[in-house]
């Protein structure tokens, strides 16, 4: 599968990624909306909370259980012994992609969605830290379904979110994707925003992307994470970036689809990165 690891590995990653076309600032384009909410959302007031949160996650010795879907767990899933300090630091989004996350939920709620909230999907909440910022990104006024495998998770994910986020509608379903994925496209799609950041595979990428699709608003947001996660990773980013009917944006780490109604099938222009200055 070619995993990234090492220095030597993202250094590789990231020459590459200097030799992709940037964005140009000006350009009056959804792009541009996001670029403009991400420079706005490095605010340093905006992320007290968030920060508070993180802080108390990352320095929490408590012991949870999680009942664990990933690559090699059998179907019923594997109970693991976890620290809570240690998932935060090992597994949630950080600041840096959190900047990317609220300004792309700003950008969708700031668009005529003809409805009065942005609809969020999240695949794998794992301790709430992405959903905060996704949600911080509509001005907590949202509609956000969180899919989660491990209860104790979620759990905290719910805990988190109605506290900070009394606005918005937060609800949880637990239990594999293979199993409630489909029940929450079919019940709640479409969706105006979807974050995918559940199982960093390249064949789960496109399966999930297969299913997801037909639910997704006429003008929506996808972000993917991890796209570097591995060779297979980026070559399934790939494939959905140079697929017709979607634009794109790679933030490095992440990569941002955009539905569009025109087709661009096969062109490279939308693989673009972000000005100078907005690292990932
Ligand atoms: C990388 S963490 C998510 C981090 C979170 N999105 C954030 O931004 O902080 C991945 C999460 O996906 C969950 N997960 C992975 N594979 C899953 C599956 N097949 N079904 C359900 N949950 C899964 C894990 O339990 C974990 O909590």
């Amino acid at each position: 599968m070619g995993k990234t690891k090492g220095w030597s590995d993202w250094l590789s990653w990231g020459r590459k990624w200097a030799s992709q076309p940037r964005v140009s600032d000006s350009i009056d384009h959804w792009r541009s909306g996001v670029i403009g909410h991400r420079k706005a959302h490095s605010a340093w007031g905006l992320w007290q909370d968030w920060r508070k949160d993180e802080s108390a996650l990352l320095q929490s010795s408590e012991e949870i259980e999680v009942l664990d879907f990933g690559a090699d767990c059998p179907k019923e899933g594997r109970m693991l012994k976890v620290q809570v300090g240690h998932l935060a630091q090992r597994a949630s989004s950080d600041l840096r992609k959190g900047y990317w996350l609220s300004a792309s939920a700003a950008e969708r709620s700031r668009a005529d969605l003809g409805q009065k909230r942005v609809k969020i999907l999240e695949l794998g909440t794992c301790l709430g830290s992405g959903a905060a910022q996704l949600l911080q990104g509509c001005d907590g006024q949202a509609q956000y379904f969180g899919l989660e495998g491990s209860p104790a998770l979620a759990g905290k994910t719910e805990a988190r979110l109605k506290r900070q986020f009394q606005h918005s509608e937060i609800s949880l379903r637990v239990g594999p994707f293979s199993e409630t994925l489909g029940p929450v496209l079919d019940e709640v799609g479409p969706f105006d925003l979807v974050f995918l950041d559940g199982h960093h595979s390249g064949r789960a990428l496109l399966s999930q992307w297969k299913s997801i699709h037909p639910h997704l608003a006429k003008e929506a947001l996808v972000v993917v994470d991890d796209i570097r996660w591995s060779q297979d990773m980026f070559a399934a980013w790939n494939a959905l970036a140079k697929d017709g009917g979607v634009e794109t944006l790679d933030v490095f780490r992440m990569g941002l689809l955009k539905t569009t109604t025109s087709e661009i099938k096969g062109t490279h222009s939308g693989l673009v990165r972000p000005p100078r200055h907005l690292w990932s």
